[in-house]
């Protein structure tokens, strides 16, 4: 059923209402913005639960999402302070992400936008952290540098308009997330790792000398040389029988892998002339870069536009802003819409 083509000759609205639904991993996030205002936003969560087997469950999280999905869209709708006629469009998450996870948020997208008479807009979750910006800093207008630091994508990218964007450099092997979900196995920290690798390295100090940085052309990152390194020093020190800190090891490696995105981010604003560097993904979550960040920003004299904590990690006012740009650009889907387990970043240059 052709379902976009009701909305052919739909008059957009300045302010849309939109409902943002987001179901990609182990959170249940529902939010309502009006443009770029963030009326409500409410995520449950099943990583304590997940937890107990050290990474996310597919089967767990999906059944996790179909106990909470009525419940959060009810929530942010209440939240609100709208009647749900008062949605001009649904936004959901299609990709990418645990098929099953994304299935539930997307068949519930696709019921509510029906039954309501809105548009459905289908959202790449990735673009949707890149999103998150706009929510923070209405005003934000490309150009701008986007530094993605997620748990699949890490790169910097040149925000042309709001839909175009230019990679400028990505990482040629694991995502900066990853690196640190990875380090969090190695020390034997508890899932969620990234957190659990900045809590720990409060405590240490980053004097163990680990690669800081993909010393390549561009902006491309690496993180598995500083992966086998850590695992390496680790091992090194088990087999000799040495003591060592396990905090100064989490410092080290929360060093390394953040100084390359602060510095890329900068020069890349600073080589493109570009006035402003806004952040996002679950890494930009991470108390030690959004520091890092800030200081390398006013020192470079660049505008630094890092949405809060919890709009880097998984969220649906992310997806409601993106949501939000989708709308404006008509980009509106039919109900066959289906849910992609991967949506590659695009290729370095325009897409
Ligand atoms: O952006 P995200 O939802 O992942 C994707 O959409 O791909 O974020 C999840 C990633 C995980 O790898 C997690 O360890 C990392 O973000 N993360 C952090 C922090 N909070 C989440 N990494 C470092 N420090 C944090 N505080
Ligand atoms: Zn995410």
């Amino acid at each position: 059923m052709e379902y976009a083509k009701r909305f052919e000759d739909l008059r957009l609205k300045a302010e849309p209402v939109i409902l943002g639904i987001e179901s990609s991993c182990d959170e249940t996030a529902a939010a309502v913005v009006r443009g770029r205002r963030l009326l409500s936003n409410v995520v449950f969560t099943s990583a304590p639960e997940q937890a107990k087997y050290g990474g996310v469950v597919p089967e767990i999280a999906s059944r996790a999402h179909t106990d909470a999905i009525g419940e959060a869209v009810e929530q942010a709708v209440r939240e609100a302070g709208i009647q749900k006629t008062d949605i001009d469009a649904v936004a959901v998450t299609y990709g990418a992400g645990l098929l099953g996870a994304l299935l539930v948020g997307l068949s519930f997208a696709k019921s509510y936008a029906y039954t309501l008479g809105v548009p459905l807009i289908g959202v790449n979750h990735i673009r949707g952290h890149m999103a998150a910006a706009y929510l923070a800093d209405p005003q934000l207008r490309p150009p701008f540098i986007m530094l993605l630091a997620s748990g699949g994508h890490t790169a910097v990218i040149a925000t042309h308009t709001e839909t175009e964007f230019e990679i400028l450099g990505s990482t040629r092997d694991d995502a900066a997330g990853e690196a640190f979900d990875k380090c969090a196995r190695v020390l034997g920290l508890p899932y969620p790792g990234g957190p659990s690798v900045e809590r720990l390295a409060r405590e240490g100090k980053a004097d163990i000398e680990f690669p800081k940085m993909f010393r390549g052309n561009g902006y491309d990152f690496s993180y598995s040389g500083l992966k086998t390194a850590v695992i390496n020093y680790c091992h090194t020190k088990q087999q000799k029988g040495e003591a060592y800190s396990r905090a100064d090891v989490a410092a080290s490696f929360q060093a390394a892998a953040c100084g390359a995105l602060a510095e890329r981010a900068v020069a890349a604003a600073l080589e493109k002339g570009y006035g402003t560097v806004a952040a996002g993904g679950g890494v930009i979550a991470n108390g030690y870069l959004r520091e890092l960040l800030a200081q390398n920003c006013a020192k470079a004299g660049v505008r630094l536009v890092l949405p809060e904590k919890k709009y880097c990690t998984d969220n649906a006012a992310m997806i409601a802003a993106e949501g939000l740009v989708q709308y404006r650009a008509r980009n509106f889907a039919d109900l066959s819409l289906n849910a992609c387990a991967h949506i590659p970043l695009g290729k370095k240059g325009k897409q």
